[in-house]
């Protein structure tokens, strides 16, 4: 009952919503201080006992969610590389191992940085796991999505720009409780690149231990920020994404793509493609080269949703980064549209905003935005409460391509239902509350063609009307 009244408010919002221009909400809370939690706090604790491993996380390991790449860091020497895992707690019937490594980043030298492939999984299962020795050792559990099928339901949650702040630890926790399965993480993780020499390898590992809480539990789908570029000449460190690229494996071979930059999985009913805004993209690039050939894999027969993940957004109308999504717009909008992109999600501007579908295709080289129903939904993130603050400022007036924005912390859920529609929230984060503010029903681009949108409508309102 209760879902199906969700979904009834969710479709007569968006009613209520199409009917009118976007909307720019007013609201304003106590911000909370931008500063990052002091490195003594709980929330960073170091797990009891010798070379335990801490800084745990998982994301998908292969191509179709059959497999779950788990790092973890021992900070005192190697220790074991061994995942056991298995059906039931403290069971293990499996082992895997997997490889070891540490860097240095200036005067800082890493842990232990453990990564391990476990793969041959089975869907929708239920998998415990265990890594360390002895005393130390730490458990954790994960479950594997549902098999490819066009008809799997399942629960993303996406976050931006999260750093390690209040606000970044409020984010976290409410997206804990939307009960995601998933999370799909749209880039500038931990915000370490605004220390210096040393501090700048200690706050990634804060950080890695910070997100553990979810991110040893459920996966999440990386993308790569400016924040990880950590370009210091000053400091000697000129090679891009060093400590993201030590820290964060990605599955990119499983999708053909020749970094870890971008690649694609894909999950339950849906097929994500990340992409790096900040590596070369222009015709005939790695990335480009990469993308023409994966968009030819989509099967919508197989995987209807069709998502994309990028930092800096395309459409957006805050003043804090305006336009500099603009190139990746020139070069790809076209095949968004032609492929039917269902929704793509950026991170960046620290405030939120939701495009209708839009496109600038027909302007004959001004990239103006007009309404194009093949186009996607261009969604900002880019709120998740780093120490940089809000981005408060909106361009006045709000853009008719602009259907609703505030500058506010949060993330969003996206709730795939079937082949043909999803709920779609943005939570705000309402101090140490979580609020459903923006709400709408997101139709899918191939399956949810414009007859079979009235004929769910007509659902929809004939037992709104029966239920009077
Ligand atoms: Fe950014």
């Amino acid at each position: 009952m209760l879902v199906r009244l969700l979904f009834l408010s969710s479709v007569l919002l968006i009613c209520v919503g199409s009917a009118n221009a976007g909307k720019t909400s007013g609201f304003t809370r106590n911000e909370w201080p931008s500063i990052d939690i002091p490195l003594d706090n709980e929330v960073f604790a170091v797990p009891k006992g010798y070379n335990a491993p801490q800084q745990v996380h998982i994301t998908q390991g292969d191509y179709d969610g059959k497999a779950v790449i788990i790092s973890w860091v021992t900070p005192d020497e190697p220790g074991s590389n061994k995942v056991q895992y298995g059906l039931s707690e403290g069971k293990y019937d499996f082992t895997a191992e997997g490889t070891v490594q540490n860097y240095t980043f200036y005067d800082y030298k890493s842990g232990y940085i453990h990564q391990c492939l476990v793969d041959g999984l089975q869907y929708d299962t239920k998998y415990y796991y265990e890594i360390g020795n002895g005393d130390s050792s730490r458990k954790f559990w994960f479950q594997t999505p549902p098999k490819i099928d066009p008809e799997a339901s399942y629960k993303f949650g996406i976050i931006g720009d999260l750093g390690q702040t209040y606000n970044s630890l409020s984010t976290l926790e409410h997206s804990m409780q939307t009960g995601t399965q998933a999370i799909l993480f749209v880039g500038d993780l931990s915000y370490a690149d605004r220390y210096e020499n040393h501090d700048v390898g200690v706050r990634w590992d804060s950080w890695g231990r910070f997100v553990e809480r979810s991110a040893a539990y459920q996966p999440w789908i990386w993308s790569a920020g400016n924040h990880e570029i950590e370009y210091f000449p000053q400091m000697r460190e000129v090679i891009p994404f060093r400590n993201y690229l030590h820290r964060y494996p990605t599955p990119y071979p499983a999708s053909e793509s020749s970094s870890p930059l971008w690649y694609a999985v894909r999950r339950a009913s849906a097929h994500i493609i990340v992409l790096s805004s900040y590596s070369p993209f222009v015709k005939y690039t790695p990335q480009w080269k990469w993308l023409r050939q994966e968009l030819k894999k989509v099967d919508r027969q197989k995987t209807p949703w069709l998502i994309v993940l990028m930092h800096a957004p395309i459409y957006n109308s805050n003043e804090a980064h305006f336009f500099e999504g603009e190139s990746m717009r020139v070069v790809y909008e076209s095949w968004f549209c032609q492929y039917k992109v269902d929704v793509i999600f950026a991170g960046h501007v620290h405030a939120y905003e939701r495009s209708y579908r839009i496109s600038s295709l027909r302007q004959n080289g001004s990239s103006y935005p007009v309404p194009d129903k093949s186009a996607p939904v261009y969604i900002t993130v880019g709120d998740g409460g780093n120490q940089e603050g809000l981005a408060k400022k909106f361009r006045d007036p709000q853009p008719d391509y602009s259907a609703f924005r505030e500058a506010s912390y949060g993330h969003s859920t996206l709730e795939v239902k079937n082949k043909t529609h999803a709920i779609y929230h943005w939570n705000r984060n309402d101090d140490g509350k979580r609020v459903q503010t923006d709400t709408f029903v997101l139709h899918n681009q191939y399956w949810g063609n414009s007859r079979r949108r009235r004929k769910l409508k007509k659902k929809v309102l004939d037992y709104a009307i029966a239920n009077l």
